[in-house]
């Protein structure tokens, strides 16, 4: 049944294929500008990335404007006030962002400050309070995973307040999205797994939870197929081109989709113990994801069952009985889990991740207050949270 009212928005322009990153200064050219801050850290530098980035712009006769090579994992709004000062010493017109989630959600805080004409990014927390039109901003991804490159959304740490805060505007769309299987091809099967399953979680919490619409639904079910097919192959063999480009094309589908229709609980406690205990958010959705999926199974499970095609696939779709489908996509998904386990050891479990049990109230909290649980099916307080977070612990 169609909800009853929605919106779907995503006027972000995709260019994807081995090189599409040559065409970078051209891009940034059609928008006007010229003399770009490339915001990014050390693991992407340290795996020769940015040599493709230069290269690019090497044969343009334009110029990088600036370089900052330095976005933590946890980035703060302190990093994001420190960028927005190199921007402005050095002139720059544009940002682009090259890097996974971290150096995006960085770039989109930079946009806010500059473009607002601020010097405090945490004036602008929540959602829908950028009013001025932003400077124009490129994404080049290098994990397949967040999906930021097509979201309204960012999420940097407050660091006096040791929380994960959240922004949400149409304004922070990039303007253009480059995925260049050269860009990931570099990531080790470990950060690949748990990035693969972030996208996972983005495409299947779209799916499932109160603000789904067909047009996200579209997306989602596009995205769980492709990485239903191809997570696996890419960590196996790194250098699979093609495995790569379809995990950058399913974490881009799964960003557009959960972008319009929001995420859930897997979520909520993805941020809280990535604040709390600093393990990365795609192993975080990989091991809250199959306990979200069964904790809303009771208003969900018709949604759940129809995910066992693009998981599962046709044979394993038509052969399960109607009334046992949902409760196999969640076995599939814990299937999933096990592989990249055996695979590159992804954990499975928060005892697994090194979450201390003394952590769990303080999560626990933290989840019961952030903004994507209004999205979940069912309601969630803090005994709910707790409870969740015990069988996560050592399931
Ligand atoms: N804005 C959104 O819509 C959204 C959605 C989900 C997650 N997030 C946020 O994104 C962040 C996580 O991003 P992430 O999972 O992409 O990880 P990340 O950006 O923190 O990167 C993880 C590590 O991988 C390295 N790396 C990245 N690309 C590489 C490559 N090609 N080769 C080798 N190493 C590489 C980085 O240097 C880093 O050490 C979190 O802060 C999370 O909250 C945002
Ligand atoms: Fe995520």
């Amino acid at each position: 049944m169609l909800p009853s009212y929605y919106e779907f928005f995503n006027p972000v322009k995709i260019l994807s294929g081995n090189k599409a990153l040559d065409n970078l200064p051209y891009e940034l050219d059609q928008l006007g500008v010229s003399r770009p801050i490339i915001v990014s850290d050390k693991g992407v530098v340290k795996a020769g990335l940015m040599k493709h980035v230069k290269a690019a712009f090497d044969s343009s006769g334009m110029t990088i404007g600036a370089i900052f090579d330095d976005v933590p994992p946890d980035s703060s709004s302190k990093v994001v006030n420190d960028i927005a000062v190199v921007y402005r010493e050095n002139g720059c017109d544009a940002i682009v962002a090259v890097g996974g989630g971290s150096p995006i959600d960085t770039a989109k805080g930079v946009n806010i400050v500059i473009s607002e004409n601020s010097d405090n990014l945490m004036e602008f927390e929540g959602a829908d309070r950028l009013k001025k039109p932003m400077q124009p901003f490129v994404v080049i991804p290098t994990t397949a995973g967040t999906g930021s490159e097509v979201t309204l959304a960012a999420v940097i740490k407050n660091t006096e307040k040791n929380v994960k805060m959240g922004f949400a505007s149409h304004l922070l769309f990039p303007k253009v999205a480059i995925l260049d299987p050269r860009m990931t091809i570099t990531m080790p099967p470990h950060i690949t797994a748990a990035t693969g399953m972030d996208a996972l979680s983005h495409a299947m919490e779209s799916y499932t939870c109160l603000q789904k619409n067909p047009l996200s639904d579209a997306y989602a079910f596009a995205a769980i197929k492709m990485i239903s097919e191809n997570l696996p192959k890419a960590v196996e063999d790194g250098n699979d081109e093609d495995a790569r480009s379809a995990m950058a094309n399913a974490s881009t589908m799964a960003g557009a989709a959960f972008s319009n229709s929001m995420c859930g609980m897997v979520h909520a406690l993805g941020h809280s113990v990535g604040a709390i205990c600093h393990i990365p958010h795609g192993m975080a959705m990989s091991i809250f994801l199959p306990i979200g999926l069964e904790y809303n199974l009771e208003k969900t499970e018709k949604y759940v069952a129809e995910l066992l095609l693009p998981l599962g696939g046709m044979e394993e779709y038509t052969k399960m009985p109607e009334e046992r489908r949902a409760a196999r996509t969640i076995v599939l998904v814990r299937k999933l889990q096990q592989n990249l386990y055996d695979l590159c050891g992804l954990p499975r479990n928060l005892k697994e991740a090194g979450v201390p049990r003394n952590k769990l109230e303080s999560i626990a909290q933290a989840a019961i207050n952030d903004g994507t649980l209004t999205f979940n099916p069912l309601e969630m307080d803090e005994k709910d949270a707790m409870n969740v977070l015990n069988e996560a612990y050592t399931w």
